[in-house]
């Protein structure tokens, strides 16, 4: 058995290898050049006193997922494949390098997976690729997912990639797909996610009462490995601990910082005035975080189940309020250098 990540110095990555190494597997993983493997270092330091025995377990290839001679040589030898590189972003302005990377990408890896004749592909969608309509009050894995309640970058990035893993499946590659809602967990500060808590520790004063699943990156880990161990192909997961309105998952981060909760709820139609009056600072060169896209999605209320990975593997979730704690232990013991 010979394990190619993609992603590997991501949120997800980092974390899928600590596991994956804990297992003896033989891993390569790729990153490329501009990428810094200190993250990845500082992941296993969570879980290792010593990191090498585990560390050294990885071979380090430089690759591009839209570099075809790249992943020539990532691809020699290997047997399965955990795909989790992508671009995560709800800016305007990345949408074409979105597509690119996260659609282009993802055929360059089904396309290789398919000629070198791989065991099993585990591909990281998203419930951005999942469709919105409710059935019994909760959201799951049926469903035809549609651009017209889905109109925004990451999404059809998303749902294309997602439309390359099942293109991939009727060319006789086997595949699982899982499908995380927001995922928390320690190591990337800077990218994805990991920015919530960085925003909540320098003291974020808005909220807003939408709703939406969330899980901790070690849950997202677990199910990719038990799936990919498991007989199961060609299905698709949702992967969410718990769904929560932002305000609760904020004065949640606030309280284990010990900070101050945000205290200014912002309202439908003062976001829809402040995303176009940020919409205005592009002219003059600047992105604004605030986006048309960012500004709506904040208010959605989605409530997602999580029966089918339960009843398919019998993951047991972790409670988000004990993600939030160790994450938040974890930030202070890196960015702020506090012992804990
Ligand atoms: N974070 C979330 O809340 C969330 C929720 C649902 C789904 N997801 C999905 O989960 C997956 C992992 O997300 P994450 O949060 O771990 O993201 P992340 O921390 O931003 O990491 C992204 C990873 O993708 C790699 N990458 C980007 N472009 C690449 C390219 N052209 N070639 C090779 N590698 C490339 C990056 O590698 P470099 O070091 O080379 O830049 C990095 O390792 C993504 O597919 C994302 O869509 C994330």
């Amino acid at each position: 058995m010979m394990i190619l990540v993609t992603g590997g110095t991501g949120l997800v990555g980092a974390h899928l290898l600590v596991s994956l190494t804990q297992q003896n597997e033989k891993i390569r993983a790729i990153h490329r050049e501009s990428s810094s493997l200190e993250v990845v270092k500082n992941v296993f330091s969570y879980y290792y006193d010593d990191i090498e025995p585990f560390y050294s377990q990885i071979e380090w290839i430089v690759a591009d997922i839209v570099d075809i001679t790249s992943l020539e040589k990532a691809f020699k030898g290997i047997t399965h494949v955990y795909h989790a590189a992508a671009i995560v972003s709800f800016s305007p302005k990345d949408y074409w390098k979105m597509r690119k990377i996260n659609i282009e990408g993802t055929a360059n890896i089904v396309n290789f997976s398919i000629a070198q004749n791989v065991k099993k592909l585990c591909y990281v969608s998203s419930i951005a690729a999942v469709d919105k309509t409710p059935k019994n009050g909760f959201i799951d894995e049926t469903g035809d997912w549609s651009v017209e309640t889905n109109n925004y970058g990451y999404a059809i990035t998303k749902h294309g990639a997602e439309t390359e893993v099942w293109r991939g499946t009727q060319e006789g590659l086997d595949a699982v797909i899982v499908n995380p809602g927001v995922i928390l967990g320690s190591g990337s500060w800077n990218t994805s996610s990991g920015q919530i808590f960085s925003k909540v520790h320098d003291g974020l004063r808005f909220y807003t009462e939408g709703t939406t699943g969330y899980v901790g990156v070690k849950d997202v880990v677990k199910a990719m490995v038990q799936l990919m161990e498991s007989d199961i192909i060609n299905e698709r997961f949702i992967l969410v601990a718990e769904n929560l309105q932002l305000k609760e998952l904020l004065f949640q981060i606030a309280d284990a910082f010990g900070k101050k909760r945000p205290s200014i709820k912002v309202s439908k139609m003062l976001s829809e005035i402040a995303w176009r009056i940020a919409s205005i600072v592009t002219i003059f060169g600047i992105q604004p975080t605030l986006t048309k896209q960012t500004a709506s999605s904040i208010h959605n209320q989605y409530y997602f189940s999580n029966k089918k990975i339960e009843s398919a593997i019998g993951l047991i979730f972790e409670p988000i309020s004990k993600t939030i704690r160790e994450t938040c232990r974890e930030y202070r013991k890196d960015v702020l250098n506090i012992k804990v």
